[in-house]
């Protein structure tokens, strides 16, 4: 069920690099929310309207009646999110997304790159609720940007890390242990989240060794509820678009151009 709120503020604080983190009280959200789903957050005040449009932020986790957001600031409407204050009252509308990752496997590698990790944690936290096996990588340029290793620590998870200049984990990018981290894992499904540079090569990589990989999209987005035919990417088969806060925004990587 999606619902159109005033969420309270619970906290909105620094955490690294260009991340904030919010926990916003939105029990109606939080009760129907699914990994992969996200919500449209309006990061104004009520009497104000620059920035106009809502942003999409995924539920990198819910914690009883509440929804937790990480974001890197990006642009205005990021930077009015992060001024926002504990107490306020917010709009949100949520939670969207209808195809999400698949349940039907038994074994999953998550691939989560810089912010894009927010989209796979709450699955993290799903996929060991259904006791089903996971190996979780997490690659971004330096320590700062891998902004979620807090919440990786509190919630006990093992991930694999990696950054460009080696500050933490293993030095290098993300998908260069892929191929083997696949042959150590057979039957796994790929389930991707980060920049797209980053969930090609993780699709070609995929390809290559014959296995499932699903992408959680995160293109730009207007309206996120199907209107605006903002956010398209082409689907190959049909050779038409499709809409990824509609009919997304999961998808499995042969079956889109994106
Ligand atoms: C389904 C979905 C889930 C998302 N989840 C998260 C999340 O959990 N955490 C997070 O930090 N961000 C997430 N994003 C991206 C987030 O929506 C954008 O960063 C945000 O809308 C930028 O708003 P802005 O006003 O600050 O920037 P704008 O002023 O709108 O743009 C500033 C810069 O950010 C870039 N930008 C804008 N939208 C996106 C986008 N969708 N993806 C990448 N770059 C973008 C622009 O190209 C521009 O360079 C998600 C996007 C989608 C569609
Ligand atoms: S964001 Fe408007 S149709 Fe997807």
């Amino acid at each position: 069920m999606i619902v159109d709120i005033k969420a309270k503020i619970l906290e909105n604080r620094f955490i690294s690099g260009k991340t904030w983190l919010m926990r916003l009280e939105a029990p109606g959200i939080a009760k129907y929310s699914k990994p992969a789903q996200f919500i449209m957050v309006k990061p104004t005040t009520e009497e104000s309207f620059d920035p106009l449009l809502r942003r999409a932020f995924a539920i990198a986790d819910v914690v009883g009646d509440e929804v937790v957001l990480y974001y890197d600031i990006h642009g205005r409407g990021t930077k009015v999110l992060s001024e926002r204050k504990s107490g306020e009252y917010i709009d949100v509308l949520g939670p969207l997304g209808k195809q999400l990752f698949p349940e039907d496997y038994n074994s999953y590698i998550l691939v989560g790159g810089g912010i894009g990790f927010a989209g796979l944690s709450f699955l993290m936290k799903y996929l060991r609720e259904k006791g089903k096996k996971f190996v979780s990588l997490y690659g971004a340029r330096t320590k700062e940007d891998l902004s979620m290793i807090e919440w990786i620590k509190e919630n006990g998870f093992d991930v694999i890390y990696y950054t460009d200049d080696g500050s933490f984990g293993r030095k290098g990018l993300i998908t260069q242990d892929l191929e083997s981290i696949i042959e150590e894992n057979p039957g796994s499904a790929l389930a991707v989240c980060g920049p797209t540079p980053m969930m090609k090569a993780v699709a070609k990589i995929a390809k290559q060794k014959n296995v499932p990989c699903y992408l959680s999209l995160e293109t730009k987005m207007a309206c996120g509820i199907g209107i605006c035919i903002g956010c398209v990417v082409k689907d190959i088969q049909s050779d038409n678009y499709v809409r990824v806060c509609y009919e997304g925004p999961v998808f499995e990587a042969s079956e889109i151009e994106f």
